[in-house]
């Protein structure tokens, strides 16, 4: 079985995570697919970024919710990676969509509902897929189990992932309860039996982040349905190895 390569954040090793220049390198590297992570404006309005704080990668202060997409667009989303990234700035969902569109890409939009449970999240990342048809190489994911629910409710024939960085008593069980169909889990959780529980059940199995090729190479052969890489490019070099 073929394992896919996300980029995750983009290619977030050689560019600023969640930018446009990431996404572009991300593509040139040869991933399969983009992870990306979203929230909401003040304008409700989804952008992309990890945290729901924007100090961290830009030269602003303070949290998502609290600007709208104007005001977020003017900051510098690049300047804290590498001078030569002065020019990124803060995405739209919509923008990235209009990007990938055309492009052989599967995407994986993890919702960061986590923290603070944006009202409607999930409507509103819904409908923009369905505005580019982009639903059928689209995985929604997130950390919350409740959204996981709120998705399925949404349209369940959308592929929908329950992300976990810790150990469940039964993560299979407890996402097949859910409604999910694949299971995204931190590398170190990863084992053969979680895998071949996955199988059995029907249920994909991803793993983030996995960044060592000593790691990628375990990922693939162990069955895994997906990895999600800081360096897409050093994951196709293992995958073409096997
Ligand atoms: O979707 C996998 C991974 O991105 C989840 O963790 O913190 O990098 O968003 P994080
Ligand atoms: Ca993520």
């Amino acid at each position: 079985m073929h394992a896919n390569i996300f980029a995750h954040r983009g290619a977030s090793k050689d560019a600023p995570e969640n930018t446009m220049a990431a996404f572009h390198l991300a593509y040139e590297q040869g991933a399969d697919g983009i992870e990306t992570d979203v929230h909401l404006t003040k304008d409700h309005i989804p952008v992309l970024m990890h945290d729901e704080r924007i100090n961290r990668t830009t030269n602003g202060a303070g949290y998502i919710k609290d600007y709208t997409l104007g005001q977020l667009q003017e900051l510098n989303a690049g300047s804290w990676f590498s001078p030569e990234f002065a020019r990124s700035r803060i995405i739209s969902l919509e923008e990235f969509l209009e990007w990938i569109q055309d492009k052989p890409l599967y995407l994986n939009i993890e919702l960061k509902n986590n923290n603070i449970d944006y009202n409607q999240l999930e409507h509103i990342v819904y409908d923009r897929i369905l505005d580019y048809h982009l639903l059928h190489r689209t995985t929604l994911s997130t950390f919350n189990p409740t959204s996981v629910r709120r998705l399925k409710y949404l349209n369940r024939t959308i592929g929908v992932a329950l992300l976990t960085s810790k150990r469940y008593k039964n993560i299979v069980t407890a996402a097949k309860d859910l409604g999910a169909n694949a299971i995204h889990i931190k590398y170190r959780l990863l084992n053969q039996l979680l895998v071949d529980q996955c199988h059995q059940e029907n249920i994909a199995i991803r793993v983030f982040t996995v960044n060592k090729p000593q790691h990628m190479l375990r990922s693939f052969s162990m069955g895994c349905n997906g990895i999600f890489t800081d360096v897409p490019e050093m994951a196709v070099r293992c995958r073409n190895q096997l």
